[in-house]
C-alpha cells in the first residue's frame, strides 16, 4: 500500500500596511540605517496598528485569501493549528478565534508556542494529522503581532522584528511530494537568553512588572546569534544527510528571517548558493512565526512541482529544526 502523505496545495500571506522603515526607527532609538542593513540586512518591517488588533487578524486575512485562491469552502476544514507567541489573549487559543473569524465551522483548532520554529512543529503536526488519514484538509498558520511584545526602546532588539504571517493548506497524496521528512529540537535552558520576564503564571503582571518593563520580550541577542548559527546549520546539513540530499539536488532552502548573517551561514554548511535561498527580510523583518509561510508566499511563482525544499529556523525556546518537503504544484495558485 502507498503511504499517504500530507502535501502543501496553497500558500497565503498577509502583512499590515503600515511600513516602520529604518529611518523612522532612528528618530526612537540611538540607531541607523547602516547599522540596522550590515548587522541584520533588514531594512524595513510591518506593523499591526489599531484598537483590538490581535495576531488573529493576521491568520483571517492570510486564510481568507488562501480558501479563496484555493478554492476551498470554510466548513470543509478539519482542523486549523496557530503557531504563535502573540496570541490575541492568553486564553481561547487564538487558533479558535481565526477559526471563527473564517467560518470554518467544522474544524477544532489549537495554538502552538515554538517562538520563530512554530510554523516547523506545526506542519509537522499537521501533516501528521493528515498521514494517519483523519483528515483530509487541515490549516497551518504561522503569525505573530511581535509589535505588541517590543520595546521601542531596546535598541538591540525592536529593530529585527516586524508583524506579519502567512498560511498554508495541507491535502493528502499518494504522489512522492510533500513533507518528507522533519527533525524538530528544543532546549529549555536556553531560555535566561530570549523569554518575557513577566506576565505568564510564575511573575503575573503587577503594577511593578509593567513600570519595569517587563512584558517585553528580552533578547540577548549575540548568544542566540551563536546558537542559532550553529544549530540551524546543523540541523539543515543533518536532514540532507538522513535523506541523501546532496547539495545539487536542493532547489530551495526556506530559512526563517531573522538576520541575514545566520541565514549565509546556514546557506554555506549546506553548499548551497543564494540564487536559491528565499529572502524577504529586507522588507518584513523578523515575524516569528509567520517568516516562513511568508517566504513560501513570496516566491510560489517560482516554484515547481517536485523540487527539493529545506524548511529551517531557530528561535526562542531555545527551538529549533528543519522540514523537507517536496513542492506539490506548479506555479501561483
Ligand atoms: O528569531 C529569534 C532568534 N533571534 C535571532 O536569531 C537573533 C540573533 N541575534 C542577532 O541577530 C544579533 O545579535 C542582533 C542583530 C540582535 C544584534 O547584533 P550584534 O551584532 O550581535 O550586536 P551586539 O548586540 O553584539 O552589539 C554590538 C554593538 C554594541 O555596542 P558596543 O558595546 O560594541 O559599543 C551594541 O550596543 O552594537 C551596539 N548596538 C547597536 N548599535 C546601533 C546594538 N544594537 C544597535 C543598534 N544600532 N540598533
Amino acid at each position: 500500500m502507498k503511504k499517504t502523505r500530507a502535501v502543501i496545495t496553497g500558500v497565503h500571506g498577509w502583512v499590515p500596511e503600515y511600513v516602520l522603515t529604518n529611518r523612522e526607527l532612528e528618530t526612537m532609538v540611538d540607531t541607523n540605517d547602516e547599522w540596522i542593513v550590515t548587522r541584520t540586512g533588514i531594512k524595513e518591517r510591518r506593523i499591526l496598528k489599531g484598537e483590538n488588533q490581535g495576531t488573529s487578524v493576521i491568520g483571517i486575512n492570510a486564510i481568507k485569501g488562501l480558501l479563496k485562491k484555493t478554492n476551498t469552502d470554510p466548513e470543509d476544514i478539519d482542523l486549523i493549528i496557530c503557531a504563535t507567541v502573540t496570541p490575541d489573549m492568553p486564553f481561547p487559543a487564538t487558533a479558535n478565534i481565526i477559526a471563527d473569524g473564517v467560518g470554518a465551522k467544522n474544524s477544532f483548532s489549537f495554538d502552538i508556542s515554538a517562538a520563530c520554529s512554530g510554523f516547523l512543529y506545526a506542519l509537522t503536526m499537521g501533516s501528521q494529522f493528515i498521514e494517519t488519514g483523519m483528515h483530509k484538509k487541515v490549516i497551518v498558520v504561522g503569525a505573530d503581532k511581535m509589535s505588541s511584545i517590543i520595546d521601542y526602546q531596546d535598541r538591540a532588539t525592536c529593530i529585527i522584528f516586524g508583524d506579519g504571517g502567512g498560511a498554508v493548506l495541507l491535502e493528502p497524496t499518494e504522489e512522492e511530494v510533500g513533507v518528507m521528512d522533519s527533525m524538530l529540537k528544543s532546549d529549555g535552558s536556553g531560555a535566561p537568553y530570549l523569554h518575557m520576564k513577566a506576565g505568564g503564571s510564575r511573575r503575573p503582571a503587577t503594577i511593578e512588572s509593567v513600570n519595569a518593563r517587563e512584558h517585553f520580550a528580552f533578547q540577548e541577542g549575540s548568544t542566540v546569534f551563536k546558537f542559532a548559527v550553529t544549530n540551524m546549520a546543523d540541523v539543515s546539513a543533518k536532514i540532507m544527510e538522513k535523506n541523501n540530499l546532496k547539495s545539487e539536488d536542493i532547489a530551495w532552502l526556506v530559512p526563517h528571517q531573522a538576520n541575514k548573517r545566520i541565514i549565509d551561514a546556514t546557506a554555506n554548511r549546506m553548499g548551497v548558493g543564494p540564487d536559491k535561498v528565499m529572502l524577504n527580510i529586507e522588507r518584513y523583518g523578523n515575524t516569528t512565526a509567520g517568516t516562513l509561510p511568508l517566504c513560501l508566499w513570496d516566491y510560489e511563482p517560482q516554484l515547481k512541482k517536485g523540487d527539493n525544499i529545506i524548511l529551517a529556523a531557530f528561535g526562542g525556546g531555545f527551538t529549533w529544526g528543519s522540514i523537507y518537503l517536496k513542492w506539490g504544484y506548479d506555479g501561483a495558485k
